[in-house]
């Protein structure tokens, strides 16, 4: 396959999917296109469209991402609105949110939808962790720091290898990168 196209309006998405998927010999190319998200519970939903809408613009081999925040104590909340809180509440707002909440598990979940001329596939990547009593100073986007991924201490704003390794993200990436050895060999 000639190179895959990541379509995202967030270049530290690309970065991180750039860095990963370079390790499997999968290069990529950014287009950058604000996609229309549909209104949906599931991460999974709106990245599916959002493919669908990016072929249809692009007509190229490509990907794209979609990912949420689930708080267990919130009720998953903010989960499908994650984009939304965090630009009008913050991370702030979310740690308001949670003060004097002891339950402070939460997981970050990522959908990459592929889509070609023939093909449309989906991978999604869970990392569970919690939400950090205070945020972190530097480092990361968007919840970055104030997640930290479950089994250690430092936010992935802290600790980006971590992110590399475990990450929503990469996890939903791998399987991606995976996939597209297969349909190589077959
Ligand atoms: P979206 O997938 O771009 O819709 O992201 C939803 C929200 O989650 C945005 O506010 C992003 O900044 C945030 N977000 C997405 N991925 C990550 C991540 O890897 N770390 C921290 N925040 C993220």
């Amino acid at each position: 396959m000639k190179k895959l196209l990541f379509v995202t309006s967030n270049g530290r998405k690309f970065s991180e999917a750039e860095s990963i998927l370079k390790e499997y010999g999968v290069i990529i190319e950014h287009r950058v296109a604000r996609i229309g998200e549909v209104r949906a519970e599931d991460c999974e939903t709106v990245a599916r469209h959002a493919a669908e809408e990016a072929f249809s613009r692009f007509g190229k081999p490509l990907f794209v991402e979609d990912s949420g925040l689930f708080i267990t104590s919130l009720g998953g909340f903010p989960g499908p609105y994650s984009a939304w809180v965090k630009s009008k509440l913050g991370n702030a707002g979310v740690l308001r949110l949670m003060k004097g909440v002891r339950d402070r598990r939460a997981v970050f979940v990522g959908a990459v939808a592929f889509r070609d001329g023939k093909r449309a596939k989906l991978f999604v990547g869970k990392c569970p962790g919690r939400i950090a009593e205070k945020e972190t100073d530097q480092g990361g986007f968007g919840f970055d720091p104030i997640f930290i991924p479950e089994g250690h201490s430092k936010t992935f704003a802290q600790a980006p290898e971590l992110k590399e390794t475990l990450s929503h993200r990469a996890l939903a990436l791998r399987k991606l990168a995976f996939w597209l050895a297969k349909s190589k060999r077959d």
